[in-house]
């Protein structure tokens, strides 16, 4: 592969793909605009080193055939956005849906993608209905059934379940470093092993994961956050219902990153027996002015600092980011977005599916990655 100075992959011969055939129909064809060269895509190369790449998706996202073609070149995973979210599959009480997750796995798994599942119990995007519900006197059944029912659901179809998301919260001062979640209050710390040993049932053949955010950087707070990871992992790991973490590696230009905090931290979790997926990464640039070359290798730099520490841990099996265009990404929502309104440069491809410098450092990061065992 030919790099440019910046960072960027020189076009070698432009081509158009045909793609999005199958599950969605009609003979896609891409625009001209979107046409790409030939370089092996991100799943191709993390495979030679035994390890992964895939990307998030939403459905309604998913309508987009150019986007259905550039998951097919980079991604061999795929992870439905919010449509395995409890407020999504059970907006109604008792009447549950799965339309919209099980037309994106039916389209990955015919493409020879794999599904993470995220994610069975989360204290955001419930339905209205299960706050109260939780209060009374069959809350507890309800959780086990939710955990239950989505697992075994798609048992044979979804290998890795985040079974819980971001339940560990420092600022909630808890000696257990537990957030004071509705979840927690309903039923006390015991959910959480509770809801792991109701997924292993319910799915012995998968990968089970605890997944949260704020472990990647320096700063008191996350320090607080990986041990309390660490020791709700310990607890599950003593119990032999838990497979690994997902770290959401939610990256910010401007934050601390130090490779020998974060490298110890892995191999804390590594000794522990447990996977590492990088689950959810992305680049906030809100720090950066708008000049798009400048997000773009600042941005790069950032990431690429980032995988390098932790790609060099082998129980790091593999990365997804959260989205593939910047076109479509949850930083353009409020709390998140740039004061100058403009696209962040948050993830792998531009607006137009073309490959950007965070591609790039992908690529190389890849590349550049200690061989793995199969698995
Ligand atoms: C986000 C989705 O991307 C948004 O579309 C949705 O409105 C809210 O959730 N951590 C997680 C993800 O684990 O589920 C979140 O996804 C992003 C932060």
């Amino acid at each position: 592969m030919e790099l440019m100075e910046t960072g960027r992959v020189r076009p070698t011969r432009r081509t158009l793909v045909r793609a999005g055939l199958g599950a969605l129909g009609s003979a896609a064809i891409l625009d001209a605009g979107s046409a790409v060269d030939e370089e092996p895509g991100l799943h191709a190369r993390a495979r030679r080193r035994g390890l992964f790449f895939g990307c998030e998706v939403t459905r309604s996202e998913f309508s987009d055939p150019n986007l259905r073609a550039a998951i097919l070149r980079d991604c061999g995973v795929l992870v439905p956005g919010n449509e395995l979210k409890w407020g999504l599959t059970e907006g109604v009480r008792d009447r549950p849906t799965f339309e919209a997750a099980d037309a994106m796995i039916a389209f990955a798994l015919e493409h020879g993608l794999k599904v993470r599942g995220h994610t069975a119990i989360w204290h955001i995007s419930l339905p209205p209905w299960v706050a109260p519900a939780l209060k009374g006197p069959d809350g507890l059944a309800l959780v086990d059934g939710r955990v239950r029912g989505l697992l075994s659901r798609y048992r044979g179809r979804i290998g890795s379940w985040d079974v819980l998301n971001e339940a560990v919260e420092p600022k909630d001062r808890r000696p257990d470093v537990l957030r004071e979640s509705l979840f927690l209050n309903a039923f006390g710390p015991d959910y959480v092993d509770r809801a792991f040993r109701v997924a292993r049932e319910a799915a012995p053949d998968a990968k089970l994961f605890y997944n949260d955010y704020g472990l990647e950087y320096f700063s008191p707070g996350e320090e607080e956050r990986r041990s309390g990871t660490l020791r709700l992992l310990a607890g599950l790991r003593r119990q032999g219902t838990i497979d690994g973490l997902g770290i959401q590696s939610h990256l910010k230009v401007g934050n601390d990153f130090r490779p020998k905090v974060f490298r110890r931290f892995l191999a804390e979790v590594a000794d522990l027996g447990l996977d590492i997926h990088l689950t959810e990464l992305d680049v906030n640039d809100v720090r950066l002015p708008s000049d798009v070359a400048i997000r773009d290798e600042k941005g790069a730099e950032h990431a690429a600092r980032y995988l390098d520490a932790a790609l060099d841990e082998r129980a790091v099996r593999g990365v997804v980011t959260w989205g593939l265009s910047n076109r479509y990404t949850y930083l353009t929502s409020p709390p998140y977005r740039r004061a100058d309104q403009l696209l962040p440069r948050a993830l792998p491809l531009d607006e137009d599916m073309r490959r950007t410098p965070l591609w790039s450092a992908l690529a190389r990061a890849l590349d550049a990655a200690p061989d793995r065992p199969p698995g």
